[in-house]
């Protein structure tokens, strides 16, 4: 099979940005600058870094950010508080609360506490809710918005193919499937989890197969139909001796196995990451319009 078609995130991504720091020039001239806060509680190094990059993305883009780092003590009733102050602050129009927060913390009850129009993670009950009833209005969360948008600019054909999505995460997997299934996807998809039968003959199925799972290099050569598009959405850290940083970083493919089998995959990092980011700024310059609209 001739090589596949690597779906570059970095560039897509940066096209999205150009996007956004047009619309952010647009919403100036109006008088309104987005704001961004992201609450990061605890020390957990890969969440550090994601924390970062978000803030650093807004500063390029001329966006308002505030981070909130907080101990990893911090109690549910003291994050609560923070959530309600950010709910009230004028000048922020996207909350994110970085996930997984610390054990103790009931992470759905933060959810449910943030006012919805600021909820850009598209987490809470009123955007999952949207999202199903497909009302734009809604926030979509950031990860499988920016691999439905990678499959869009890549000429990638959704409508009437058979989707897998391996794993069913509030944060990924559901929204995944609910975007592929959607009016304007018209794909046809299964959810497989942990517990599925027989996962790899599901996935031989799958004319697109997005994994989303957390397990490094889980999908094998042969659980890939020859031709598909495989998106992966893992970022995991495997020792790895030889690096400075002592583990380096792969996906939940074993991309060298499977990449010379399928039409189009996303290599880890570079792919699902940085459309991650692209689409959180696509969604704080949404609530910035919908709020002073
Ligand atoms: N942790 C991993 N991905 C995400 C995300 O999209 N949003 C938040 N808040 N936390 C995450």
């Amino acid at each position: 099979m001739s090589s596949p078609q690597i779906l570059d995130g970095k560039l897509v991504a940066a096209a999205v940005l150009d996007e956004c720091r047009a619309e952010t020039a647009a919403l100036q001239a109006l008088g309104v600058t987005p704001g961004l806060a992201v609450v990061l509680v605890g020390d957990d190094p890969a969440s550090k870094v994601y924390v970062g990059s978000k803030v650093r993305t807004c500063a390029e883009l001329g966006f308002h950010s505030r981070k909130i780092e907080l101990p990893a003590e911090t109690t549910q009733e003291q994050l609560l508080e923070v959530v309600r102050d950010l709910n009230a602050d004028p000048a922020i129009h996207g909350i994110l609360v970085q996930s997984p927060p610390p054990k103790h913390i009931d992470e759905e009850a933060i959810v449910r506490a943030l006012d919805p129009c600021k909820d850009v993670d598209g987490f809470h009950p009123e955007n999952v809710a949207k999202l199903v009833l497909e009302d734009p209005t809604g926030f979509v969360p950031c990860t499988p918005a920016g691999c439905m948008k990678l499959l869009e600019t890549s000429g990638i054909e959704t409508s009437g193919a058979e989707a897998v999505v391996i794993g069913r995460s509030m944060i990924v997997g559901k929204p995944m499937a609910m975007l592929l299934v959607a009016k304007n996807s018209n794909a046809t998809v299964t959810i497989a989890h942990s517990r599925s039968k027989d996962l790899p003959a599901i996935c031989r199925r799958a004319d697109i197969l997005i994994a989303a799972v957390g397990r490094p290099e889980m999908v094998k050569a042969d659980w890939v139909k020859p031709g598909a598009v495989v998106i992966d959405v893992g970022i995991n850290r495997v020792t790895d001796e030889s690096k400075k940083s002592g583990y380096r970083l792969t996906g939940d493919v074993a991309f060298e196995e499977v990449a010379p089998n399928c039409s189009a995959i996303t290599p880890v990092p570079g792919g699902v990451g940085p459309m991650t980011i692209a689409m959180l700024m696509k969604n704080t310059l949404q609530a910035a319009r919908q709020l002073s609209g």
